[in-house]
């Protein structure tokens, strides 16, 4: 039903969710409980694959790259090693992404959430053309939210959860968009630590001197910066194999998408 209204007055539905994280955060499996949370909640999402490379998926997505696009074959065609073949692959994709939007625009009035599965090596969606092609698409047509899953229990030295959080930050600031981090597999690892480190600069500079080697004035400076960044986000504490946290995530998705909806 159309309300008459042309262009830029944002519908509040549906909020796109890009999922993003370095591999073997358990992104896939993070997205396959989210999948899960809204069919439980009967809370609408449509879930959209867009790594082309990804033998078998834990859940159905509603829109596969996949299925327009053959990786193999596009390797094979191009010459290109596994890399190549995802980036172009996704390039391809991208070229047809306005019929992506027309698809989720059509639907728009029946779906809550579009949950979106990246490409399993990070940088292939973050420092692409088709990445920032993909995300721009959706921001300038729904409320966009980025939310960064982070391996908990991986990132509990300070120097290793300072590269993670550069990282995350180098995306808050490459996408402006509201970011939401998720600290995964927090049934191994509690992510207390982590808030800890994020509220007390102090605490930070505590373990990082405490840490085997001496604290740098680089990495001095480089936790000053992050400081700042913190502020910009917002953390939950998740676990995708126990279920944990779903509904602590789905605030700070909310409370983003407001954000998004006051500032652009
Ligand atoms: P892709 O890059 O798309 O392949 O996803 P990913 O590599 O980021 O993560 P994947 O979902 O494949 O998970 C990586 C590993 O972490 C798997 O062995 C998962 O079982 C495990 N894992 C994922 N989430 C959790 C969690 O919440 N708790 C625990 N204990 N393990 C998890």
């Amino acid at each position: 039903s159309s309300s008459g209204q042309a262009g830029h007055s944002f519908r509040r539905k549906p909020v796109i969710i890009i999922v993003v994280g370095m591999a073997g955060s358990g992104k896939t499996t993070f997205l396959h409980r989210l999948v899960c949370h809204t069919q439980a909640s009967r809370i609408c999402g449509y879930v959209l694959n867009l790594d082309p490379a990804v033998m078998t998926l834990p859940y159905g997505a509603n829109i596969d790259i996949r299925d327009t696009v053959k990786y193999k074959e596009v390797m094979k065609q191009f010459n290109l090693g596994p890399n190549g073949g995802i980036l172009t692959s996704l390039n391809l994709f991208a070229t047809k992404f306005d019929e992506v939007i027309q698809v989720i625009e059509n639907r728009a009035d029946q779906l809550d959430y579009v949950l979106v599965d990246t490409p399993g090596q990070i940088e292939i969606f973050t420092w692409s053309a088709s990445g920032a092609i993909i995300t721009e698409a959706f921001a300038s047509t729904f409320p966009t939210v980025v939310a960064y899953v982070v391996d908990t229990p991986r990132s509990s030295s300070p120097v290793t959860f300072m590269s993670n959080m550069l990282y995350a930050c180098s995306i808050l600031y490459k996408t402006r968009l509201p970011l939401v981090l998720a600290f995964n597999k927090t049934d191994v690892a509690q992510h207390q630590f982590a808030l800890e480190w994020m509220e007390d600069f102090e605490a930070f500079q505590a373990a990082m001197r405490s840490d085997d080697s001496h604290m740098s004035t680089f990495a001095q400076s480089l936790s000053l910066v992050l400081d700042e960044f913190y502020k910009n986000l917002r953390s939950v504490g998740v676990s995708a194999v126990s279920g944990a946290g779903m509904d602590a995530f789905f605030k700070a998705i909310e409370a983003s998408a407001e954000e998004y909806m006051e500032t652009y």
